[in-house]
């Protein structure tokens, strides 16, 4: 029996329709991927498993007491408590009956009276304890806790004073930990470095239970997905089988449906031909007004083609840098202490620099400290002096209430709307997407958006903090052409070991 299932859903935002007549279930065990392009409504069919948000028509149905957890793309957690008590406290009954047995033990060797019936109950508990698995704990925690990249000092801070990575990462071992019937995930990749994406795919692979996840990691996919949810021009179709499989088949469907396509677009000329021949002549009216009515009631084919849109990036590069176009020299990063021990490189002109590190390493500060936004703890670091920069934020301070078009006015207050409107639409954000609030965007088109400065300023050095989040293929693909012609320098963030593996000539490692 299904652990959950999407009955007939469809569901729109009040313009146009998102999903339309869904279906989807999943079976225990099942090791699920939820795929298709940015703003296809993936996070949107999540939020209606998890009843964030609720179909218009259709169902969403759980088996009775199924459990499971999510992971929003959008994560926001803030806690006071120590990143350590957090994991442990998915265990907070075991260590509670701990507690109990010690207090049953301790009360028996007191010699007490009906002190064999306290003995008994104490290791009626210590019997479930070690049932639970209760000894091993320390060993599970430690083992995803690493896994995910956690040091000593990170477990003993506040989460509120973790990195939002390492945040994100905490809630994600914990729900690896809770280990409930089914998983949800949101684009569980984004905040983990390479090793971790791997760890994570290792894990997942022997995870016992089912899960469900959003991602655009292909090479991530690759490992982890028995099962492909394909969600496209509204409508959900299940492959069985590993995602090289689903894109061998995709194809096939594809050609198919363009096939189908072109066959109904032949008929329907066709038939408007001779309505158009017809329809004013006595003797052959009738047939063409009854062909007219079955016209009007076939089932038009989408063009299979047309899926998303163009995206296009180009940087546009202003002048050389000489040899080098950075120097840095004993550079202590931090805030209170130095992160890392004093950095000293040189990056060449035009070199493509993966900067490497596990999350919390301090790569986002790096940058922001030669971009001067944080002061340095001690050293020095020289640009060339014709270096012109521009910077890729992986957490953007966006104002949330405001539109991409609000945007780019606000960047660019001379652009007229069809300037505006035609910039957002080059990098695949659609107009009526551009009049809707940041809060009202997919991860995908958010990411779009801030990329769309990029191409507008001319630069040479573009620091760029994890610009493949949230991306879909086509995207990223515009993505790597755009960085692959720029004649400029690129330091680049990027836990997609694909994507960065193919253009980089150069790695800093930050350990
Ligand atoms: N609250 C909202 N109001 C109006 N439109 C919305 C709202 N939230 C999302 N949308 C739109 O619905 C579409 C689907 O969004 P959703 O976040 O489900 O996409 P997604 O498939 O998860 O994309 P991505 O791969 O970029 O994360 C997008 O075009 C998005 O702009
Ligand atoms: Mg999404």
């Amino acid at each position: 029996m299904a652990l959950f299932e999407v009955r007939d859903v469809s569901f729109d935002y009040g313009d146009k329709p998102l999903l339309s007549h869904v279906e989807l279930k999943v079976n225990p065990g099942e090791h699920c991927a939820l795929v298709g392009i940015n703003g296809s409504g993936k996070s949107t069919l999540m939020q209606l498993l998890t009843g964030e948000r609720h179909p218009d028509s259709g169902s969403v149905y759980w088996e009775p007491h199924v459990t499971y957890s999510y992971l929003d793309q959008h994560l926001q957690i803030d806690m006071d408590q120590k990143a350590e008590e957090y994991f442990y406290g998915v265990y907070a009954n075991l260590f509670e009956k701990e507690k109990e047995m010690e207090r049953l033990y301790m009360e028996a060797s007191s010699g007490a009276p009906g002190f064999e019936k306290l003995l008994n109950k104490a290791e009626r508990i210590g019997n479930e304890l070690l049932e639970a698995d209760f000894y091993s704990l320390q060993a599970k925690v430690g083992n995803v806790v690493d896994g995910l990249g956690f040091r000593k000092e990170d477990l003993e801070k506040p989460l509120r004073l973790l990195s939002p990575g390492m945040r994100e990462k905490a809630y994600l071992s914990k729900m690896l930990l809770e280990e409930r019937d089914v998983l949800l995930m949101d684009e569980p990749t984004n905040f983990l470095d390479p090793v971790q994406v791997a760890y994570l795919a290792q894990y997942l692979k022997s995870y016992p239970k089912a899960f469900l996840l959003i991602s655009h990691d292909e090479a991530f996919l690759k490992e982890v997905a028995d099962v492909v949810f394909y969600l496209r021009g509204g409508k959900v179709s299940r492959y069985k089988g590993t995602f090289e499989h689903f894109l061998t088949q995709k194809e096939i469907d594809l050609a198919q449906a363009e096939k189908d396509y072109l066959a109904q677009q032949r008929y329907i000329k066709k038939e408007e031909a001779f309505i158009a021949a017809h329809i004013v002549r006595a003797t052959s009216a009738k047939a063409a007004k009854s062909r007219r009515a079955r016209l009007a009631h076939l089932e038009r084919l989408e063009a299979p083609s047309k899926e998303g849109g163009e995206v296009h990036f180009r940087f546009p590069y202003s002048k050389d840098t000489g040899r080098d176009v950075l120097v840095v020299e004993n550079l202590e990063i931090g805030y209170d202490s130095p992160l890392l021990s004093p950095i000293t490189l040189n990056i060449p002109s035009g070199s493509k620099v993966a900067l490497l590190g596990h999350n919390g390493v301090g790569k986002t500060t790096f940058l922001r400290t030669i971009l001067s936004q944080i002061p340095a703890l001690s050293g020095n670091f020289y640009f060339h002096e014709n270096a012109d920069i521009l910077y890729f934020e992986q957490q953007g301070n966006l104002d949330l209430d405001m539109t991409p078009f609000e945007y780019i006015r606000s960047l660019y207050p001379d652009f007229d709307n069809t300037k505006v409107r035609s910039l957002l639409g080059s990098v695949g954000v659609r107009s009526q997407t551009a009049m809707r609030p940041f809060r009202a965007l997919s991860g995908g088109e958010i990411a779009k958006t801030k990329l769309a400065p990029l191409t507008q300023e001319k630069s040479n050095l573009l620091l760029l903090d994890e610009p493949t989040n949230h991306l879909d293929q086509k995207a990223k693909d515009a993505l790597f052409e755009a960085i692959d012609a720029y004649p400029g320098t690129v330091i680049l963030v990027c836990h997609e070991k694909d994507f960065a593996e193919d253009i980089i000539d150069m790695e800093l490692r930050f350990s």
